[in-house]
């Protein structure tokens, strides 16, 4: 299992096992983490997964796709460390991963 801590935008952090192979938006849902709707399932078609990357982690992370990159621009306060989610996959790499949500989504 893969460790993540999703910090809620009022600084509650949320301590999760994450699968390898899952979504860190699956796991947000899955533990409801609030502020991460995941409106579209997953499908890199909403937006409402929007997350900041730990500045500590963003390489690990690695950068979104240019269709996630597309989906961003409907974000609300976009910054160099966001990322949706839905497209960030669970590796062993990204144990001790930290990410925190937006004030709101969209
Ligand atoms: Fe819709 Fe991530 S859940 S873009």
């Amino acid at each position: 299992m893969t460790k993540l801590t999703i910090i809620a935008f009022d600084g509650t952090p949320f301590e999760l096992d994450a699968a390898p192979g899952s979504t860190v938006m699956e796991n947000a849902v899955r533990n409801s983490v609030p502020g991460i709707e995941a409106e579209c399932g997953g499908a890199c078609a909403c937006a409402t997964c929007h997350v900041y990357v730990d500045e500590a982690w963003t390489a690990a992370v690695g950068e979104p796709t240019p269709m996630e990159e597309d989906m961003l621009d409907f974000a609300s306060d976009v910054r160099p460390n966001s990322r949706l989610s839905c497209q960030i996959k669970v590796t062993e790499a990204l144990d001790g991963l930290v990410v925190n949500v937006p004030e709101r989504q969209g």
